[in-house]
């Protein structure tokens, strides 16, 4: 190793010696994940010249068409799975049900193989997120064994294809960030112990949907665009990229507050993104970094997860924000 540069595997095992009652097997896992993850990062830095970009015919389990690199991205990571014995089950937001690995394992995998895919034709970021639960022990994973609560998670994480491809990752250690060094084609730690300052003067949210908005989410996001004029004292910032990767690897980078919260836009929907696959991990690599994930009336990670495919509302990032947040659902709850 050169002197200063720790890598990806490095880490690990610095942590995992650390704290011995983690599977060292985990650290196994990261590192197929962060080989699967280098394959997407070519594919999607290709684009065009890859033949990978456009819609397939087909539509995934949640009714929304599939993207070529959607599909590419997901085998990518089928295939690391299930060619080796760390994952006995896997789930991924592109497949209807979870897939039991023959060879077994001591891990389950969740993932959302290309987050913000609608970016990717444009050539904005994109990224995967993953989610690891223990499997159950000398038997086939069935689905309720997925539907663990977020709390439970033993490492989640994403990787960012963005100028640079970055992998992001809590072992429950902290969350630290790594950067492909597309010369060596190692993940360097770049960004270790990421703390995401509490308060905050930026947000992240698709305003389109502003009246659909219940009034906590109307009320927070006023108060923000009236900025120092009003009870905020102080002007606030608006970005929203529609990867929720990027847009929470912004927050991890400098603060802020990412909301898909409860719309009425569609009410055979509770929210957008998914639990199992987007709310649960990002939520977990936040709160390692001192942030908050909520739907604005309970913490994500305490959720206990109905089913494999559930949506929910999301308000995740500076703490203090996500709390007021979370204050202003509790004031109009106790009123109405
Ligand atoms: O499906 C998830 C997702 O693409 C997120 O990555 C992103 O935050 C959101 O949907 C964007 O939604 P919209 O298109 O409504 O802005």
């Amino acid at each position: 190793m050169e002197a200063g540069r720790t890598r990806l595997s490095d880490h690990l095992s610095q942590q995992l010696d650390a704290d011995q009652s983690i599977h060292r097997d985990l650290g196994k896992l990261i590192l197929d994940i962060a080989t699967a993850v280098k394959e997407i990062a070519i594919l999607t830095s290709q684009g065009a010249l890859a033949g990978v970009l456009g819609n397939l015919a087909s539509q995934n389990v949640q009714g929304e068409t599939q993207k070529k690199l959607d599909v590419l991205s997901d085998e990518i990571l089928i295939q690391t799975f299930r060619s080796g014995n760390l994952v006995a089950g896997i789930a991924s937001e592109e497949n209807d049900e979870p897939i039991a690995n023959k060879n077994g394992g001591p891990f389950l995998c969740l993932f959302d193989p290309l987050d913000g895919s609608s970016n990717i034709d444009v050539n904005v970021s994109v990224g995967t997120i993953f989610s690891i639960q223990h499997a159950p022990k000398d038997r086939s994973p069935e689905l309720a064994d997925y539907l663990q609560s977020g709390r439970k998670q033993i490492a989640a994480g994403y990787a960012v294809y963005g100028p640079s491809t970055m992998l992001v990752l809590s072992i429950g250690r902290g969350t630290h960030g790594f950067t492909l060094d597309a010369g060596t084609g190692e993940f360097i730690l770049t960004h270790p112990n990421i703390q995401i300052p509490a308060d905050t003067s930026e947000f992240a949210i698709n305003a389109s949907n502003e009246r659909f908005w219940e009034a906590p989410v109307a009320r927070y996001i006023s108060e923000c665009k009236q900025g120092k004029t009003d009870v905020r004292g102080r002007d606030f910032n608006m970005r929203w990229i529609a990867s929720m990767v990027a847009d929470v690897h912004r927050i991890l980078m400098r603060g802020g507050i990412f909301m898909y919260p409860k719309d009425t836009k569609d009410l055979s929907k509770p929210g957008r993104l998914r639990l199992m696959y987007e709310a649960n991990p990002m939520s977990f690599v936040v709160e390692q970094a001192g942030g908050l994930g909520s739907t604005g009336r309970q913490r994500i990670l305490d959720l206990k997860p109905e089913s494999i495919h559930q949506r929910v509302p999301v308000v995740l990032g500076s703490r203090n924000e996500v709390e007021r947040v979370e204050q202003y659902h509790r004031e109009h709850d106790s009123t109405n």
